[in-house]
């Protein structure tokens, strides 16, 4: 791995030239009309960086294969491996596989595009761009789409018009943490890029889900990033805090949005989802995470919620962890009316089996285990396997079961083996909380693997090692926070 260097400018000059290498491979297999292997992750950053990567390729005239997938085991490297391709191109994941592709792909010529922490070297056929080896923090200024984005620019200028999707990626990532939920570094480079090109609008407001579509109370209720107890899921306790805060939810008739509010009845708002968190005994500083940088898709038609990054984001995690990922990916490519109609449908029972899940986990007395610096929700055998990512962001951005805490998620698989969804805070990392280091190294003695990001980071292990698994991964988290 290439040591960081110092220099921002000498760093973006790297950074940049790591995706020219990347590229010309790519263009190169196009010219020679050869079959190339398209692969990304299934969440939102996946999905976006899917549709970035499928486009510039099209827009080469390559012929192609796309496969969207949850995670990179052998059994998976196997089977795309058996695909007709001479090049396979990974988005979003593979960084921490390499020794995997190596042995999987030995007979191909290999991309990976990625922006997570990665394992080992890259073998001599494949191509490694990922911005962390050249210094760039990739879980907070740059995702997966934004890394496919600057290897489609790399690939044609052109390919700028991209660029809203490189932002819908990060905001699934929830990279969104400069001040007043900024883009931050190469993503909000990416974010000038889309200005220029007048495809996407910065403006600041409230961030709840459908502030120009919904009804105020079910914009509320909508919002699970942040996850507001008592008000997220609950349209009639929104209503009442409106009433309470004396908002009008309508005028002649007609349901307001919160696009509508006067800046007076949003600050009342705001101040009355504060006095609601803090009569529940929780902090109320979750409540100002939701003032700040909004990104508009100004192209996308009004009234839907594709015209915000965020909500956008969340309709493509919705197809992708219930097992629609090509809808999302048709989503992402431009396709609309019926592939949209189709996708409010699926968001609409993903929104469902969340809140069947946080019914659950706060009603089952067994669901969960609190430790001091941990806290464990024991989804086995009720929480889907595609669905454990979710429910740990929302599980870690609710507060509900104490603040500061590393959570994880655990379910068991279709294979049998267990899966982990583990996140932290922004605090926790401050203080030296790396998850998806400690799972990477971790993971090997409990038959499994795992990796990720400092923050967010997922694992399988042995079903008959978990215990032994938990024991170790909540000492380790009490050892780093005790130094
Ligand atoms: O594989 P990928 O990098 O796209 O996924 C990162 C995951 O971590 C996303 O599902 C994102 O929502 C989650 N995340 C989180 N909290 C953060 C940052 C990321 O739950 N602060
Ligand atoms: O599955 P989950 O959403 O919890 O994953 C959190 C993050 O960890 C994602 O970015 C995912 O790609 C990553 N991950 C990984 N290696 C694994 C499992 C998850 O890099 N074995
Ligand atoms: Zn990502």
């Amino acid at each position: 791995m290439q040591p960081p260097s110092t220099s921002t400018s000498d760093r973006r000059a790297e950074l940049d030239e790591l995706a020219r290498k990347s590229a010309d491979v790519i263009v190169r297999a196009a010219e020679r009309r050869s079959p190339i292997l398209l692969v990304t992750h299934f969440d939102a950053d996946g999905l976006s960086a899917g549709s970035i990567t499928l486009t510039a390729v099209r827009r080469l005239g390559a012929s192609l294969h796309q496969r969207v997938v949850e995670s990179l085991s052998e059994d998976v490297v196997e089977d795309l491996g058996q695909i007709d391709s001479e090049l396979i191109v990974l988005t979003d994941m593979g960084s921490g596989q390499l020794a995997l592709l190596e042995k999987g792909f030995r007979e191909k010529e290999v991309v990976v595009a990625d922006h997570h922490q990665s394992l080992g070297e890259p073998a001599k056929n494949t191509h490694h761009f990922n911005p962390h080896t050249v210094g760039y923090d990739g879980s907070t200024v740059i995702s997966g789409a934004g890394t496919a984005y600057l290897l489609a620019k790399a690939i044609d200028e052109r390919n700028k018009d991209l660029s809203p999707m490189a932002l819908v990626g990060c905001l699934g990532d929830q990279q969104d943490k400069g001040p007043q939920r900024k883009l931050r570094g190469l993503n909000a480079d990416i974010l000038r890029d889309a200005i220029e090109l007048n495809l996407v609008e910065e403006t600041q407001d409230l961030i709840l889900f459908g502030r120009q579509t919904r009804p105020i109370h079910r914009a509320i209720a909508s919002t699970t990033s942040p996850f507001l107890p008592g008000l997220s899921g609950e349209e009639d306790r929104c209503l009442a805090l409106l009433d309470k805060a004396h908002v009008p939810t309508k005028i002649d008739e007609k349901w307001r949005t919160i696009s509508d509010l006067s800046t007076d009845e949003k600050q009342r708002l705001v101040d009355g989802i504060i006095q609601h968190m803090m009569a529940l005994k929780l902090s109320g500083e979750k409540a100002l995470e939701l003032i700040g940088s909004v990104y508009t898709l100004v192209k996308e038609d009004p009234w839907t919620p594709l015209r915000d990054g965020r909500e956008f984001a969340t309709l493509l995690n919705s197809c992708g962890r219930m097992g629609r990922a090509s809808l999302g990916l048709a989503l992402g490519l431009g396709e609309r009316g019926a592939a949209f109609k189709e996708a409010e449908l699926v968001y609409s029972e993903y929104k469902k089996s969340l809140a069947t899940y946080m019914n659950w986990l706060t009603t089952s007395p067994g669901a969960l285990i609190r430790e001091e610096n941990l806290v464990i929700v024991r989804g086995e055998g009720v929480i889907d396997e595609n669905m454990t990512g979710a429910v740990s962001s929302i599980v870690s951005s609710s507060n509900l079961f104490g603040t500061g805490k590393v959570t994880l998620v655990i379910t068991t698989r279709k294979d049998g083996a267990v899966k982990i969804s583990a996140r932290a805070t922004d605090n926790l990392v401050s203080m030296g909380v790396n998850l998806g280091k400690i799972l990477q190294t971790l993971t090997a003695d409990y038959g499994g693997s795992g990796g990720g990001h400092a923050i967010a980071a997922g694992a399988t292990v042995d079903k008959d090692k978990l215990d032994g698994f938990l024991a170790t991964f909540e000492r380790t988290i009490d050892s780093v926070l005790l130094h």
